[in-house]
């Protein structure tokens, strides 16, 4: 695997590449590698001839009070991963490569509405910093295709939105959800629940779960759908962000006769802060 640490040298190897016909697919990351990202890695290595990653902790998708600076960096332990897992390049600058003028000052792409929703309510500018550095790595990797994985619904949903809305000429694609054995969503942040909580958090899981048991059901009653969820998540000690029921590709409020419906929840733990979506059709 090459490692490079600057846009131009990334950029001269893939001109190489793409002059010889190769098609590239590309896994943008924030580090701290788990069994998830190898997976969209590993989806990447069957569709495409050279699989770009990128690791970059991006400080322009955290918010204030969030944890960009204790945010798990594990680069050498992501690098033997990446390597076995068939990755050709990886690309992992620093801030001054990816903001030369500044974060004050950067450019930014807005993908509105969509993003005011869910993870957006509470994390006010975060997709905004993810669909500015999205939209970056995309400019630097050109990529024939990109991979996301689906835990992060709402991040997948914007960034098909952006690729669509700017015509940016990039397969966007999802890989399902890894989880832990007890089911569990994979996550870089999984490492700040602590040892009590961790066989109360399948809650969260559980709950998206039931409440997709019931609409299959016949029960459209979302509101109380929803409030029955969150009691449930309260009562095994957590605060609850948000559970709601969507329109899959709108994230809008679902409609009695919606028939394709994801149901998407996040809660906080004493520090960390989980989310799990569940996709159905009707
Ligand atoms: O999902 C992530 O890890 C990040 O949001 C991404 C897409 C790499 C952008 O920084």
């Amino acid at each position: 695997m090459k490692v490079f640490h600057t846009v131009s040298g990334l950029r001269d190897d893939l001109n190489k590449d793409r002059l010889k016909g190769l098609r590239i697919g590309f896994v943008p990351t924030m580090g701290n590698l788990h069994g998830g990202h190898l997976a969209l890695i590993k989806q990447a290595r069957e569709t495409n001839d050279i699989v770009v990653c990128s690791i970059f902790v991006n400080a322009l998708q955290f918010g204030l009070n969030e944890d960009w600076d204790k945010y798990p960096r594990t680069y050498q332990g992501d690098c033997d991963k990446l390597r076995d897992a068939g990755c050709d390049y990886l690309f992992h600058p620093d801030d001054i490569e990816m903001y030369p003028n500044g974060l004050d000052t950067q450019s930014r792409v807005i993908c509105p509405t969509m993003t005011d929703v869910l993870c957006g309510a509470s994390r006010p500018g975060h997709f905004e910093g993810v669909t500015t550095v999205v939209s970056k790595l995309f400019n630097i990797v050109q990529p024939d295709e990109a991979i996301f994985g689906i835990k992060d619904y709402q991040q997948l949903a914007v960034i098909r939105r952006m690729a669509e809305d700017l015509c940016m000429p990039i397969q966007i694609s999802s890989a399902p959800i890894h989880r832990e054995p007890d089911g569990l969503a994979m996550s870089s942040r999984n490492s700040y629940i602590t040892a009590e909580e961790r066989p109360l958090v399948i809650v969260l899981k559980d709950s998206l779960a039931w409440i997709a048991e019931e609409i299959k059901a016949g029960n459209r009653d979302f509101v109380g759908l929803e409030g029955t969820a969150k009691s449930r998540i309260i009562e095994a000690g957590f605060k609850i962000d948000y559970v709601t029921i969507c329109n899959s590709k709108t994230l809008d409020q679902a409609a009695d006769d919606d028939l394709e419906i994801t149901i998407l929840g996040a809660m906080f733990t004493e520090s960390a802060r989980l989310i799990d979506n569940l996709s159905i059709s009707l």
